[in-house]
């Protein structure tokens, strides 16, 4: 085993978010490549994204990378479907190292799920408006007919930890209620938050629907570069850490992120004010 190899592949791999959607990639990623370290960065301090310009979004984005590279991360996966839409591009020609994001594993995904050739996108207001979705999608096939709706109150909500009840239902059928109209087949939770309120979305839209989140595919993407990178940890690593950060108060994001994986999160740390400048 060369000692360049086995230094490249005890790193760990970056994730950020804006908050706290980006946990169900991380719960993927974990499910996909078990033996890997993950550093989690949810920038609290700053959500929403998706209510901003590119400029800001892009400057958020790259402080983000910048602090995970402080952890000498092998690859960092930007597991928010806004900086994904509007930062991607400038992440990737600004950093070396391996840089994913969730736009296109999710297209793919949905032109997989679909039948009729109907998909329905909804995210953010940037992550609509920047056209990401519609502009992937057609690009893998240019016959599909794609039907976006910006829900800029889910993001709130899933931050609150309002899952369900009756003021996230009837926000869900002003939102979700037109997009069925188009016919849709299949449904893009082109938010990495969105999945969190997915059995609301779930009522809504029917079980005919199919809800596509990015999240899975983008884990197997994860697992398919580690292997061409021949970067995945070695089978006989310790115990494999996930590290949490976030950049504002970290007992909400302990307390939710806990409800949602499903497991104890032992500590959360609050980065100091790495951002400014
Ligand atoms: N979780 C993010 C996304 O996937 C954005 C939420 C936000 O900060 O507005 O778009």
């Amino acid at each position: 085993m060369s000692e360049i190899w086995y230094k490249k592949s005890m790193k760990p791999i970056g994730i950020f978010d804006s908050g706290i959607g980006g946990l169900t990639v991380l719960k993927e990623i974990q499910e996909e490549v078990p033996r890997e370290d993950l550093v989690y960065f949810g920038d609290t301090a700053r959500v929403p994204y998706g209510t901003k310009s590119k400029e800001t979004i892009t400057k958020f984005s790259l402080d983000n990378v910048r602090f995970l590279q402080n952890f000498d991360v092998k690859m960092v996966v930007v597991a928010c479907n806004t900086a994904a839409s509007l930062s991607l591009d400038v992440l990737k020609t600004s950093f070396s190292m391996p840089i994913i994001g969730v736009i296109e594993p999710g297209a793919k995904e949905a032109l997989a799920a679909t039948k009729n050739g109907r998909i329905g996108v909804i995210g953010t207001k940037a992550t609509i408006g920047s056209g990401s979705y519609e502009a992937c999608l057609k690009r893998l096939k240019p016959s599909l007919k794609v039907y976006s709706q910006a829900c800029p109150l889910f993001v709130p909500f899933v931050e609150e930890g309002w899952l369900d009840g009756e003021v996230v239902t009837q926000v869900a059928k002003t939102y979700l209620e037109p997009l069925k109209t188009f016919g849709i087949d299949t449904l893009i939770l082109g938010c990495t938050h969105y999945p969190l309120l997915s059995s609301v979305i779930r009522k809504t839209v029917g079980e005919e629907v199919s809800l596509v989140n990015s999240a899975e595919e983008t884990a197997k993407e994860v697992r398919r570069l580690l292997t061409k990178l021949k970067a995945e940890a070695p089978r006989k690593k310790g115990n494999p850490e996930t590290r949490f950060f976030v950049s504002d108060e970290p007992e909400q994001f302990r307390t939710l992120g806990e409800r949602f994986l499903g497991r104890s999160i032992t500590s959360v740390a609050k980065v100091g004010d790495y951002v400014r400048g």
